[in-house]
């Protein structure tokens, strides 16, 4: 096995983990080596797919404000948002557009040259910054021109693209280095740090209806986890409600920023009955909720597939207004569907799309091993706590991974390499060659196929304990089937047999502590909504989760949610 050693290891290549590289070599001023190890291409991480815009008050001479950007965040979150950190957040994330905008950054602009903000909901002021519907791109974008430059001046960034990881090794309570597998050249790897970053993402291909890309299989999460590391409310999934139907392409938001309807199959503007105020510009939670009673109810569409859909309308907007502000989607729609929103509805239904929950940190993204940072989607900052606002991901993502990289660059530079951790390394070469030829049955791609089912079926929208009895019931006995698999392809050259069935393997724990979370949690609050306890329950409720892996499985307890500023109330929107 070939040792390489870096100062700081970051590991995942999107929003979060390209600006907390460029934090730490700007941070370091050039004297840290850093290693940015990605399992894919940099420019191919999820970030890429995010559409709709970034959170930050730009304008308090116009009406916006902090106080009013942190009131929505936590009201958005149903109360279970850490305050402190949505404080610092709100405080912060002006300076980051204003960076982002500097590096060249090419935001929407209003007709006198400043820069654009829309309508998002759960936001009372339009606050979303964006880049027509492609902001996810310009940001990794900007993030990457700006880090290969770096890259060729200080020649101290090292990329490992398409390079695996299988686990993080800790070794007496530190972090000792990554197991990874260098696809391309098919050799198995151990990459030393002094500290490291994580910022791989969420869970989202547990769902098989989905805006997630294929490659967000919860490798940070699962890794983490399995080294020892606590999950925070990993029960609260968010269920956009925009869902392309049948593939589950991201619809943005900006799509009823703009001003688009949502209509069922009785022509109404359904949102009347369930948030009159807001319309569809409320929280997703409570829209994903409506959508799927409406559906239930017998006033949803049938489609393509049999999926029963809502109707996404954007025609009075205009062709011109759809073509500037909306040009992704109209593309999308023409090319997947045939459809084009300028002269028809477009059909779309709730859509796994988030995970509130990941790797426990604390304020400033480290976690509770001393070397290890998490930020953006993998990491639980408690920013969302149980839904999260739209735009406030990205921006999660871009102040986090300022914030972690500067951090763990301050750690890096007076800290010394730990002891190469040979046993450790050892051991996990030897789990992956016995997986790579043990004489297993199990097919891997249709166990995989199965948690998703699953997981569609018993954690959607709607929850019930029953349901989520089976659910689990079902992880357990994919787990065990899990034992038994058998890879087919026997190299080490680009394996992807091998990485779908390491992925998969991942997908199996982050789903277990997502149902075990959320059978547990016996209330409805935000993105988990159960039928058999339908009402919030602050009294007995108002807590984290905090899943370890126990040798049976996860082992849940609960830390107090931190309030430092309004006491919960009854959302009305
Ligand atoms: O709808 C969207 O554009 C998604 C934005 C977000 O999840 O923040």
């Amino acid at each position: 096995m070939e040792l390489f050693q870096h100062d700081l290891v970051i590991l995942g290549s999107g929003i979060a983990g390209l600006r907390a590289a460029l934090a730490a070599s700007q941070a370091s001023q050039g004297e840290l080596d850093i290693a940015l190890v990605s399992k894919l291409q940099l420019m191919r991480a999820h970030s890429v797919a995010a559409e709709g815009g970034t959170a930050a008050v730009l304008r308090s001479e116009e009406g916006d404000s902090y106080e009013l950007h942190a009131w929505d965040t936590i009201k958005g979150s149903d109360f279970l948002a850490d305050q402190d950190a949505v404080d610092f957040f709100v405080h912060e994330m002006p300076k980051e557009i204003l960076y982002l905008d500097h590096l060249g950054l090419p935001w929407s602009r209003r007709p006198d040259g400043h820069i654009a903000q829309r309508p998002f909901g759960g936001h009372s002021y339009p606050r979303a910054v964006f880049a027509a519907d492609k902001t996810g791109f310009q940001e990794m974008q900007t993030l990457y021109d700006n880090l290969t430059r770096n890259i060729r001046n200080t020649g101290k960034v090292h990329r490992y693209d398409e390079v695996f990881c299988t686990a993080i090794l800790i070794d007496e309570g530190l972090f000792a280095g990554l197991m990874v597998i260098d696809m391309i050249h098919g050799r198995v790897m151990l990459i030393q740090g002094k500290a490291l970053i994580i910022a791989t993402g969420g869970a989202g291909q547990i769902f098989g209806f989905t805006t997630y890309s294929e490659t967000v299989t919860c490798d940070g999460l699962a890794m983490a986890y399995r080294a020892g590391l606590p999950l925070k409310d990993m029960e609260f999934v968010q269920f956009h409600p925009t869902g392309l139907v049948p593939s589950g392409i991201l619809m943005t938001e900006a799509c009823r920023g703009e001003g688009g309807y949502l209509v069922n199959n009785q022509g109404e503007r359904f949102m009347q009955n369930y948030a009159a105020k807001s319309m569809e510009l409320a929280p997703r939670d409570i829209i994903a909720r409506a959508e799927m009673t409406e559906i239930l109810e017998g006033r949803g569409f049938t489609g393509a597939e049999g999926m029963e859909y809502i109707q996404l309308d954007l025609r009075h907007l205009g062709a011109a207004r759809i073509n500037a502000r909306l040009p992704l989607i109209r593309e999308v729609a023409i090319k997947h569907i045939g459809l084009d929103p300028i002269q028809k509805p477009i059909p779309i239904r709730p859509v796994a799309h988030y995970s509130m929950g990941g790797i426990h940190t604390d304020l400033s993204g480290r976690t509770p091993v001393d070397n290890v940072w998490a930020a953006g989607e993998a990491a639980c900052v408690s920013l969302h706590g149980a839904n999260r606002l739209g735009t406030n991901s990205t921006a999660e993502c871009l102040l986090w991974g300022r914030v972690t990289g500067e951090r763990a660059a301050h750690y890096a530079l007076q800290a010394p390499f730990a002891a190469t951790p040979n046993l450790l390394a050892k051991s996990e070469e030897r789990r992956l060659s016995s997986l790579l030829h043990q004489a297993g049955t199990e097919n891997h791609y249709h166990i995989r196929q199965e948690l998703r089912r699953t997981m569609d079926t018993y954690m959607g929208v709607y929850r019930t304990g029953e349901g989520m009895q089976k659910g689990l019931a079902r992880i357990d006995a994919l787990k065990e089937c899990y034992q038994h698999i058998r890879i087919s392809d026997h190299n080490w050259v680009y394996n992807t047999d091998l990485m779908h069935a390491l992925e998969t393997g991942f997908m199996l724990d982050a789903a277990q502590v997502a149902t075990i979370g959320a059978l547990h949690r016996e209330e409805s609050r935000g993105g988990h909504a159960r039928r058999d306890f339908p009402k919030r329950d602050d009294a007995n409720w108002l807590k984290h989760t905090m899943a370890y892996k126990g040798p049976d499985g996860p082992r849940l307890e609960y830390i107090p949610v931190s309030i430092t500023m309004w006491q919960p109330v009854e959302r009305k929107y």
